[in-house]
């Protein structure tokens, strides 16, 4: 494959770097531009953001499936249906199965706000700070089934000041996310 790849973003909620991802494809032959932004929770700020930049914004609530085989068929469908080439999980809260991470293995990337392998799961700036550590970052990863284990792609770097708590800790990785996540992308699309 070459040229521009389409990508889906996956997303639950407030949609920062998806705002982030929307803001660097208006560079010049920018490799990755979003076709589709999917919700997984109703009513997700990420959204409407989608919608003002007159991206395609969809919902596919997971709690109407019986279960996650059924919610990631229809996740499948609609980003085949939509030909998308790459998936990009940004603030996506749902494991996803193998059966699902499979199909798009080498395609599928994802933002953690943590330094990998270190804090995998929820909690991860408090956990930096409870554990007296003296830097904390995000990384970009391409995602399996296994949580927040994939191959790492980017890395960036933060310092953890005095005083600091988790949301101001959090602030300071989310900037940083900001950064690396859309050049992530863009390498990413321009090696498939
Ligand atoms: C980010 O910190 C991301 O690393 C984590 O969830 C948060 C999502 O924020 N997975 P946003 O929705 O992109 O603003």
């Amino acid at each position: 494959m070459s040229g521009r790849k389409r990508v889906g973003v996956l997303i639950s909620g407030r949609g920062s770097n998806l705002s982030a991802l929307i803001a660097a494809q208006k560079a010049p032959h920018w490799p990755a531009p979003i076709c589709l932004v999917i919700s997984n929770r109703p009513g997700a700020a990420g959204l409407d953001i989608a919608k003002s930049a007159g991206i395609k914004a969809l919902t596919i609530d997971h709690t109407a499936f019986a279960g996650r085989e059924e919610f990631e068929a229809d996740l499948h469908a609609a980003l085949i249906a939509n030909k998308v080439d790459l998936v990009v999980c940004a603030g996506f809260m749902r494991k996803l199965t193998a059966g699902f991470t499979d199909k798009w293995q080498g395609r599928i990337i994802n933002i953690h706000p943590s330094l990998l392998p270190k804090y995998k799961g929820l909690d991860t700036h408090a956990r930096a700070l409870e554990a007296g550590d003296s830097e904390a970052g995000c990384t970009v990863h391409h995602v399996t089934s296994q949580l927040d284990s994939g191959p790492i792609i980017a890395q960036a770097r933060v310092p953890i000041k005095a005083g600091d708590t988790p949301e101001t800790l959090a602030a300071r990785v989310l900037k940083a996310e900001h950064e690396i996540f859309p050049k992530a992308l863009a390498s990413v699309a321009r090696q498939l």
